[in-house]
């Protein structure tokens, strides 16, 4: 009994409570998004209920990165992508198609693909343009290019650096707007609001790339922040440097870590209370631009049992809307109050 006793109080707590309905979709004036794992939608029926219910835009979490959907040079695994965009239609919900080029999740014959740079470029461009074709109609807009800056401002030095020169984002934009002119076209980065200097050659990037004619509409910031940083003001400048730069806004992927150091959790039962202050924060400041350059805002995942933070960086956390139960917490009641 003791044992048990002690058990409950280590856990978090959320004794909030506020309506599911209306749904935040329904109460906002830009789509609000969630990152989605398709096993979750068919198999568990308290996500698929819940995701359903709150949410009118969808990222495919993982399963349009290459490794999962190129797996072998000329073999594309389109069914799982494609029961995903059938569930949106059904479902009147739009598609945010993430990512076509990225350093990360690679399948293995492409992160040690070997050939001269034209044979790079033509595997760099079957990628994009075979991916816009088949969802051509389908996506609402793509992440074209995925991290591809470093803290300090410098470009990664990524495989596509490597093999096809610095001017290989220009050159995805462009072959994604070719082969689906219809979809919109995000650059996507993490810490742009953390690391001044990668924000400032990023929109410089995308500055450019806008003057000479290269088909960019937003910025994605992803936005796995935290209870401590980044600061407001910081949040405040990145938002309107890109919106008065005449970019889309999407918060593509929020997250507000409650432990980002690590360690034991802080169980102060401000912390729920917290995490809703930075979202009601993070709201307001997204309200105050321009409204035709709000894309959306999306969480990286539905509940704290579906987070990537915990494994990723090894550490106790909770940092979405729904505890591990998918119970609202403080901070969904505090965003639908904020929306
Ligand atoms: C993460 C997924 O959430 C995890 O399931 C996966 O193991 C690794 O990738 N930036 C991105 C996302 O652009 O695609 C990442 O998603 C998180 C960081």
């Amino acid at each position: 009994m003791i044992i048990v006793l002690l058990a409950s109080a280590c856990k978090p707590k959320h004794t909030e409570s506020c309506t599911l309905e209306p749904a935040l979709y329904q109460v906002a004036d830009f789509p609000i998004g969630c990152a989605v794992d398709l096993n979750q939608l068919e198999f568990n029926p308290n996500y698929a209920q819940l995701l359903g219910q709150q949410f009118n835009q969808l990222s495919p979490e993982n399963l349009m990165k290459a490794e999962h959907i190129h797996p072998q040079v000329n073999t594309y695994n389109w069914s799982e992508a494609d029961r995903l965009v059938n569930y949106c239609q059904q479902e009147s919900k739009s598609l945010h198609g993430h990512t076509l080029i990225w350093h990360q999740q690679l399948p293995t014959w492409m992160e040690h693909f070997s050939g001269t740079k034209s044979e790079w470029e033509a595997m760099f461009k079957d990628h994009i343009q075979s991916m816009c074709r088949h969802f051509k109609g389908k996506v609402r807009a793509w992440d074209v290019v995925n991290e591809a800056f470093n803290e300090d401002g410098t470009l990664r030095n990524s495989i596509w650096k490597q093999h096809l020169g610095a001017g290989y984002i220009e050159k995805a934009f462009r072959y994604a707007h070719e082969a689906d002119p219809d979809a919109l076209l995000f650059y996507n980065d993490f810490n742009l609001v953390l690391s001044p200097k990668k924000r400032e050659a990023v929109l410089g990037l995308l500055k450019s790339l806008k003057q000479r004619g290269v088909p960019v509409n937003g910025i994605g910031l992803q936005m796995h922040i935290s209870i401590a940083f980044p600061e407001n003001r910081a949040m405040e400048s990145a938002f309107q440097d890109f919106s008065e730069a005449g970019f889309l806004v999407h918060i593509s992927e929020l997250d507000i870590s409650v432990n980002p150091y690590g360690g034991a959790l802080n169980n102060d039962s401000n912390l729920w209370e917290r995490q809703a202050q930075k979202l009601a924060v993070v709201l307001s400041l997204y309200k105050q631009i321009d409204h035709s350059r709000q894309y959306g805002i999306t969480f990286w995942g539905l509940s704290d049992a579906d987070s990537w933070i915990p494994s990723a960086f090894n550490r106790e956390d909770y940092p979405l809307l729904f505890d591990v139960n998918y119970q609202a917490k403080a901070a969904y009641c505090k965003m639908k109050e904020s929306l």
